[in-house]
C-alpha cells in the first residue's frame, strides 16, 4: 500500500462512539455501524480479569455463579466504574477494527449532556487508554439531533427528547449548542424497575431484569392500545420459592409503568417551561423530535402529544440516532468543531 492508501486507510478507520448505559454503537468512517453490544463486562472476581464483554457477558446477568459478577459500568447515563469501561472501551474498539490492535483511530464520543469535567476527562482516558488518538466528545442529545438530520447549527429551537436505558436528556439546540437542558435519570431501566417491583406487589412473584424488560417491549405501553395484549411472564415465587407463571396484560403494565412516565413527562414540561419565548415558538411549529430505545413504547408519542399539545415526531431508528450524528460529525470537520467540548489532548506516540 502506497502513502496515498495508507492515508486513506487511516482515515477511514476513524470511529464514532455512543457509549450507551444500556448499549454501545460504534461507527466506522466509510463502513457505517460496525458494533452494536450491551455496554456489559463479566469479570472473573479472583483474578479480577475480564471473561467476557457486550452481548456474552449480557447473558451471564443474574446467571453467574458467585466468583463471576457481570457489570454495566455505565449507570444513570455517568460513567460509575472508570477502568471497567476502558476494558469495555478497549474489547469495542478493537472488535470494530477486525481486532487490528494496531490502528490508533481518531475517535468522537457520544457524552450525556451536563457530564462533569472530571468525567469527561475520564471517558477521553478512557478512549485514549483503549487506543483512540484523538478523542473529541459530542453531547448526545447534539449528537442524536443531527442524527434525525435537525438543522441544528441554524439560529432556530430544536427540541430533542432522547429516552435511553439509564436517562432521558431533553434538550433545545439552537446555532450548534444546547441552550436549556433537562435531565432525569428515569428511563427504559427504570422502566424495567417498575414492571419487577408491580409483579412483585401484585403477585408475589419475583422476576428478573431481562424478563422485565421483555414485558415491557411486548405488552408494555403508555397510552391505552387499540387492541389488549397479554403475556406469561415466568418468575420465583416469594412464599413457596418455587417457579411460577402468571398471565400479565397491558393494563396492568401500563399502571406499572405510570410512575415513570409521569417523571418523564413532568420533565418534559419543565424543559418546555424553561425555553426562551422565541425558541419556545420555534418549537411549537417543528414539534419535538423523541429518540432513544424507550421512546419505541408504543403510545409514548400519543401520551406526550396530549400533555404537551405539541406535534411529537418520531425518528426512523431511534436507537442509532446519536451514533449515526457523531458518524456525519466525523466527515464534516466544520460541524466538529462547532459542537464538540473542549479542545482533544494529542496523543502522539
Ligand atoms: N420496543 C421497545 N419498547 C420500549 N423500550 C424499548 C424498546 N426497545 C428497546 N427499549 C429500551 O430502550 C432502552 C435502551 O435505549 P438506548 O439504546 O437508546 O439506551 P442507551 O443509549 O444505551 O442509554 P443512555 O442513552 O441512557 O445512556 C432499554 O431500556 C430498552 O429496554
Ligand atoms: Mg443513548
Amino acid at each position: 500500500m502506497g502513502w496515498a492508501g495508507n492515508v486513506l486507510g487511516w482515515f477511514s478507520r476513524d470511529l464514532a462512539i455512543d457509549l450507551g448505559t444500556a448499549t454501545t454503537l460504534v461507527y466506522v468512517r466509510g463502513k457505517g455501524i460496525t458494533l452494536s453490544e450491551p455496554s456489559v463486562v463479566a469479570i472473573e472476581k479472583q483474578s479480577n480479569s475480564v471473561l467476557a464483554v457486550g452481548a456474552e457477558a449480557k447473558r451471564m446477568v443474574g446467571r453467574t455463579p458467585g466468583n463471576i459478577v457481570a457489570i454495566r459500568p455505565i449507570k444513570d447515563g455517568v460513567i460509575a466504574d472508570f477502568a471497567m469501561t476502558e476494558r469495555m472501551l478497549k474489547y469495542f474498539i478493537t472488535k470494530a477494527h477486525n481486532r487490528n490492535a494496531f490502528v490508533r483511530p481518531r475517535t468522537i464520543v457520544g457524552v450525556p449532556s451536563r457530564i462533569t469535567e472530571v468525567e469527561q476527562r475520564a471517558v477521553r482516558e478512557s478512549a485514549t487508554h483503549a487506543g483512540a488518538r484523538e478523542v473529541y466528545l459530542i453531547e448526545e442529545p447534539v449528537a442524536a439531533a443531527i442524527g434525525a438530520g435537525l438543522p441544528i447549527t441554524e439560529p432556530s429551537g430544536n427540541m430533542v427528547v432522547d429516552i435511553g436505558g439509564g436517562t432521558t436528556d431533553i434538550a433545545v439546540i439552537s446555532l450548534g449548542g444546547i441552550v436549556c437542558s433537562e435531565s432525569v435519570k428515569v428511563a427504559g431501566d427504570r422502566m424495567d424497575e417498575a414492571i419487577m417491583g408491580y409483579i412483585k406487589r401484585r403477585y408475589n412473584l419475583l422476576i428478573g431484569d431481562h424478563m422485565a424488560e421483555r414485558v415491557k417491549i411486548e405488552v408494555g405501553s403508555a397510552y391505552p392500545l387499540e387492541e389488549q395484549k397479554t403475556m406469561m411472564v415466568k418468575g420465583r415465587d416469594m412464599i413457596s420459592g418455587i417457579p411460577r407463571t402468571v398471565m400479565v396484560n397491558d393494563a396492568e403494565i401500563r399502571e406499572a409503568l405510570e410512575e415513570p412516565i409521569h417523571i418523564i413527562v413532568n420533565a418534559l414540561r419543565t424543559a418546555l417551561e424553561n425555553t426562551p419565548p422565541e425558541l419556545a415558538g420555534d418549537i411549537i411549529d417543528r414539534g419535538v423530535v423523541i429518540t432513544g430505545g424507550g421512546s419505541m413504547l408504543p403510545g409514548l408519542s400519543t401520551r406526550f402529544q396530549e400533555e404537551t399539545n405539541l406535534p411529537i415526531i418520531t425518528v426512523e431508528d431511534p436507537l442509532t440516532s446519536v451514533v449515526l450524528g457523531v458518524g456525519k460529525v466525523l466527515d464534516e470537520i466544520d460541524l466538529l468543531k462547532k459542537v464538540s467540548l473542549m479542545t482533544p489532548e494529542r496523543t502522539m506516540r
